[in-house]
């Protein structure tokens, strides 16, 4: 099957979180299980971008409203990503440096989706499948079917796959003047709530609809941001595949960012030496446990409770551990944290920013890594923080829930909590330290979460499966 993803991220050319992940993997392992899979995504102006040779491959233009815009659609040359990987390049509008945030996001990402379409109406053939990722690529599964210019491309199949429906990239109706001339009779299908929803828009049009875990699909219905209803009367049409992760690129036997390699066998060793290194540089206590947090510091991932999690914790539980942050987002959390840092003692260390060196150095040199996500539809973190031998302190919700086995049951892995509050985190908190003072045990939980096998294996099936019903 010829598949063509589209969407906003893929690593390593641009990540802002597990959406880049998943691009940038999935594809590679559907190129290995022989189907012909490629990744359209925005030209943006990243390192990536400048490092490698690129071939052009399609000129173009469209209308944006009153406006016309040119498109170019160039090839990375060299297959380094294992997956053909085309980048639309749109003078001024897509070539910035970073990928989501800029106040005409909504005129880049149509003009985005409407050079997608515009160039795959001009193939000679037709690939198998149209798979588009979050709101960004969501109005695509529409002009598909119902934009009079391309409708030679209604009957390829197309799945939407949502990562994460608290982002629906809902706009004013005055935009709809952007998208090229379409089949008025079909309003009802842009619109959600007074205004044009992409996500909702792809949910009605897109032939199957997935989320990236079951509990998440679940959730939604009872929960998604006002979508409820939609997801309830779409239900015949969704399913849950949960993500994997890549194993080349989060292997602490071979990960370029770490020091000393490790695997099951010398796992404690290996975990201390990253530890060490770790803690030399934010001058922690290697002899303490280390406690990380690695993702956006927004509501979503409650990072808001992690000042008080952290100085209740010393305050209620004692200063026998260290923690260490890396993230940014929500400018009132990172100043919180940032204020914390007057109270360490050497057990607590922060680093604002993006830092993907770090974080796998964060993922190999940890003990425990937090997790008290409010809402999290898959979450990639715990399977890395496994996978290197971490023990993942997480609430119960979504694809952590299904991912992770709290050690109270037999064969358990992680430590879980019900609630997104700072007593149900400290607590979670507390529960490690009694893990983490019989050394034997967590060996064995260690051992246990490494043989786990979250790899792309099983969940390229499921898509490959799901492709299958379509055809
Ligand atoms: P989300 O996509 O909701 O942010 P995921 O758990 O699916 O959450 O994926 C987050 C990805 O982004 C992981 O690869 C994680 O390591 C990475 N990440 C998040 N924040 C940072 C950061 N500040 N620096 C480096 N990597 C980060
Ligand atoms: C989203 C979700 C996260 C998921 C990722 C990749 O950003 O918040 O839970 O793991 O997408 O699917």
């Amino acid at each position: 099957m010829e598949i063509v993803h589209v969407s906003a991220e893929c690593y390593p050319v641009a990540k802002a979180g597990g959406l880049g992940d998943v691009v940038g993997a999935l594809p590679r392992y559907q190129q290995e299980a022989g189907h012909v899979s490629k990744v359209v995504m925005p030209m943006y102006r990243t390192r990536f971008l400048y490092e490698n040779q690129w071939t052009v491959v399609h000129k173009g233009g469209a209308a944006l409203g009153s406006a016309w815009f040119e498109y170019t659609i160039i090839q990375e040359a060299t297959n380094r990503l294992g997956f053909d990987l085309y980048l639309v390049d749109v003078h001024g509008l897509l070539d910035r440096e970073r990928v989501y945030g800029y106040e005409d996001d909504d005129e880049r990402f149509i003009a985005f989706q409407i050079a997608v379409i515009d160039w795959l109406s001009s193939w000679q053939h037709r690939p198998d499948i149209v798979h588009v990722h979050d709101h960004h690529a969501g109005l695509i599964p529409f002009m598909m079917q119902h934009c009079l210019a391309y409708r030679n491309l209604a009957s390829v199949p197309v799945v939407l796959t949502i990562h994460n429906a608290q982002y629906q990239g809902a706009m004013h109706w005055d935009k709809s003047v952007l998208i090229p001339s379409w089949d008025s009779w079909k309003r009802g299908l842009l619109e959600w709530d007074g205004r044009i929803n992409p996500l909702a828009c792809a949910i009605r049009c897109a032939w199957r609809v997935t989320t990236v875990s079951h509990s998440y699909l679940q959730e939604m219905r009872a929960s998604s941001n006002g979508l409820e209803p939609l997801f309830e009367y779409e239900k015949g049409k969704c399913s849950g595949i949960l993500n994997g992760i890549d194993s080349q690129v989060w292997d602490p036997a071979s990960d370029p960012a770490l020091d000393r390699h490790y695997r099951t066998r010398d796992v404690a060793s290996g975990k201390q030496a990253a530890k060490r290194a770790l803690c030399e540089v934010f001058h922690l206590d290697p002899e303490k446990p280390l406690f990380v947090f690695i993702g956006r510091l927004v509501g979503e991932k409650a990072a808001d409770l992690l000042p008080d999690v952290i100085a209740d914790s010393f305050a209620h539980i004692g200063r026998r551990m260290n923690f260490l942050v890396l993230g940014s987002g929500e400018r009132e959390v990172e100043s919180k944290l940032n204020a914390l840092l007057g109270m360490s003692q050497g057990d607590y260390g922060l680093y604002l920013g993006y830092h993907e060196n770090l974080a796998h150095r964060m993922y190999a040199g940890a003990d425990f890594l937090l997790m008290p996500s409010r809402v999290e539809p898959c979450g990639l973190n715990q399977l890395y923080a496994m996978r290197y031998g971490t023990v993942p302190v997480v609430r119960l919700t979504g694809g952590l829930k299904d991912t992770v086995v709290d050690i109270g049951d037999e064969k358990g892995y992680g430590i879980t909590h019900r609630h997104a509050s700072v007593g149900d985190i400290t607590h979670g908190i507390f529960r490690s330290l009694g893990l983490y003072e019989h050394p034997a045990e967590l060996h064995r939980v260690r051992q246990r979460m490494m043989k786990l096998d979250f790899s792309w294996h099983r969940s390229a099936q499921s898509y490959a499966d799901l492709y299958k019903t379509l055809k």
